[in-house]
């Protein structure tokens, strides 16, 4: 019997016109996200995670071009990376964020103050009266998630949303998360480049590559056993400590742009194990339960 998902994403492509030609940023990408679950989605700078989290919040720019082969309507809110950044004209936040307040000022004050509360704003009565510069960055990060909360969504699609924030303010919206998860039953899609906030938080977890998923599977089987050499790299490095700059230490190579993204297995040029065949053919996706994987080596 086919399995209900609370959201199925399938086939998706986001395009851009690159200097005259039609560029897949996000190419045939499929996955699903279960009710209550929370998903992981790692890769390095570039490789279009946050274009697949704005696609699924409706907040692609116009210039996109997305089709996908089937579409669900799911009540899904977005939560970003700088709670500061709300004037980003890229990302349009400020859009966004003025559409989550709209909501709330329909509401009355008592479901304002019950949002407030819910995500940990102490004496929420006063709150609800004072600017954003009172409030410092976990707690603006907090009435971000507020926001989100107002439209009461389904989804909750946070990407980096703990980036900007230091260690131990991190812990604690990742523990808000979490609660919001466990009592209200709402999904989460967490993106981040910080895979071990990502094991420890997220039941599965998808790997991109250059504007593809490279490999998906239950977090705990992703960490213990990576099939894509990417993957297994990602989490390589992730074990060393940073550099004496604080920054971890990467892959050799950089993710080309996507005018440059190369024919076969896009991560051939930079795979330890590629062979001929990686550069000619694109990989299948080899698939055991609930884990699969894009590449015929491992
Ligand atoms: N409006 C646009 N026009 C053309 N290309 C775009 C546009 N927006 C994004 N891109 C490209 O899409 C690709 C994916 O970008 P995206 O922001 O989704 O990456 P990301 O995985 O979120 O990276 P990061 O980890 O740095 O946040 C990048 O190559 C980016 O330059
Ligand atoms: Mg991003």
């Amino acid at each position: 019997m086919p399995h209900d998902h609370l959201l199925d994403v399938s086939d998706l492509t986001i395009q851009y016109n690159i200097e005259g030609n039609l560029v897949p940023v996000v190419d045939r990408v499929s996955f699903y996200i279960d009710q209550g679950e929370i998903i992981g989605l790692v890769g390095e700078s570039g490789c279009g995670k946050t274009q697949i989290a704005l696609s699924q919040a409706r907040l692609l720019p116009k210039a996109a071009f997305i089709s996908q082969s089937s579409i669900n309507d799911v009540h899904s809110a977005m939560i970003f990376q700088d709670p500061l950044n709300a004037l980003n004209p890229v990302l349009k936040v400020g859009t966004q964020i003025l559409e989550g307040i709209k909501v709330k000022v329909n509401r009355n004050k008592g479901e304002v103050v019950r949002l407030l509360n819910a995500v940990g704003i102490d004496k929420p009565e006063k709150r609800y009266y004072q600017y954003p510069h009172e409030f410092s960055g976990g707690m603006r990060q907090r009435v971000l998630i507020a926001i989100a909360l107002a439209r009461d969504p389904d989804l909750l699609i946070a990407d980096e949303p703990t980036t900007a924030l230091d260690v131990t303010i991190q812990a604690q919206i990742i523990d808000l998360l979490k609660e919001l998860n466990d009592k209200q039953g709402v999904s989460i899609l967490f993106i981040s480049h910080d895979l071990s906030l990502v094991k420890s938080f997220a039941q599965r977890t998808m790997d991109m590559y250059a504007g593809r998923i490279v490999e998906s599977a239950p977090t705990d089987v992703l960490f213990s056993s990576p099939k894509h050499p990417y993957t297994k790299a990602l989490i390589q490095l992730s074990r060393m400590n940073k550099n004496n700059k604080g920054e971890f230490p990467s892959i050799p190579g950089v993710v080309p742009p996507p005018l440059e993204y190369p024919a076969g297995c896009r991560f051939h040029p930079r795979c330890p194990s590629a062979i001929q065949e990686c550069a000619e053919k694109e990989p299948d996706f080899v698939l055991k339960g609930e884990h699969s994987w894009a590449c015929p080596i491992t």
